[in-house]
């Protein structure tokens, strides 16, 4: 399976330059005078669309950035640092780590997980947005992926994207979603064209809901600890080797799982930990990526040593579909 672009061909290209002056337009009409606060998550989408509301309606915009506490390592300083300068001051963050962690306490199933932190970013949002008639717009970056694997029906439904729906709603605010057209790979042009850093452009997608669907199981603070040093392990060594084909998204997750091991000559039981990489453009198919073996090794070498409870690292070698790039 070759990964498709969705970027046009020779006959349709896609034309970010004429799309950045329409979506700016649009999102001039759209808004008039009214105020207009942007979901950030430091992700690709969201800091393009941010990127588009600064050009179309510039004062009139604040970004709100929500802490969960199930970011990679080092992520929220470098959200907020990034975003500070690059919307002078626009921007307000929010610690609400420990009101995730409590409000996860005994929820294993992965829908329910979504909706348990979908609906805490609502009630973080309601604290701290203005409710009702002037509270004008909420921009989100949502793709046509989000839109296409959040289905319409439960059948067609694969995951509930976070960002999709219910926000806006409950809080009265009207929605603006400027890039709802665009698949991940047209996402990253736009970007461009409107002059993002490259490494916000091509940092890989990260799911809304966070390491939260790459526990297994319950979601605890000393678990997604665990995650982000297990985590910033396989993404330095991937990123380091520079190995071709690319690799689209890296990341290691926690099945929820123990395994016995030998330490030092000691018994040890310990948490597993998985290994994801895969070759894709937009996130709707992927292959599994055929990672060189040394590589593999390093990652399993410093996993086992850098983190004293880990025991076993295991390989996803599942492509999309018929898995999805996300264990949840
Ligand atoms: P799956 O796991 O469905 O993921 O194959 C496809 C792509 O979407 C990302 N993903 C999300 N992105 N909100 C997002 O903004 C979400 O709730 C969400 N869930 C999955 C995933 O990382 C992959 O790139």
């Amino acid at each position: 399976m070759n990964p498709v672009s969705n970027s046009g061909n020779n006959e349709n290209p896609f034309d970010a330059s004429s799309f950045v002056q329409r979506s700016i337009q649009s999102i001039k009409q759209q808004a008039g005078q009214e105020n207009v606060i942007c979901a950030l998550s430091g992700g690709v989408d969201s800091s393009v669309t941010a990127a588009l509301l600064d050009r179309a309606i510039g004062e009139r915009l604040t970004a709100i950035f929500v802490d969960h506490g199930l970011l990679r390592k080092g992520e929220a300083k470098q959200i907020s640092r990034t975003f500070n300068s690059f919307l002078r001051g626009k921007l307000i963050t929010i610690n609400a780590r420990d009101r995730f962690f409590q409000k996860l306490q005994g929820i294993t199933e992965p829908e329910k997980k979504r909706k348990v932190i979908g609906r805490e970013f609502v009630n973080v949002f309601k604290e701290q947005a203005p409710i009702g008639e002037e509270s004008g717009f909420l921009a989100q970056g949502t793709i046509r992926s989000d839109v296409v694997e959040s289905g319409q029906g439960v059948e067609s439904r694969i995951k509930s994207h976070h960002n999709v729906g219910g926000l806006p709603k409950e809080l009265g605010f009207k929605l603006l979603e400027p890039i709802r057209e665009l698949y991940k790979d047209q996402v990253r042009l736009v970007g461009k064209e409107l002059g993002l850093a490259s490494e916000l452009i091509e940092r890989q997608p990260f799911p809304g809901p966070g390491l939260a669907v790459r526990i297994i199981g319950e979601v605890t603070k000393e678990k997604a600890e665990l995650l982000q040093e297990a985590d910033a392990i396989v993404c330095r060594e991937i990123e380091q080797s520079r190995c071709e084909p690319p690799v689209w998204q890296y990341f290691a997750v926690l099945p929820g799982i123990n395994a016995v091991g030998t330490k030092s000559g000691r018994r040890v039981y310990g948490p597993v930990v998985a290994v994801r990489a895969v070759i894709s453009t937009d996130g709707m198919n992927a292959r599994w990526a055929p990672l060189p073996h040394d590589l593999l090794e390093r990652i399993s070498t410093r996993l086992t040593t850098e983190i004293p409870s880990v025991t076993r690292v295991v390989y996803d070698i599942t492509s999309k579909p018929p898995g999805t790039i996300e264990w949840e």
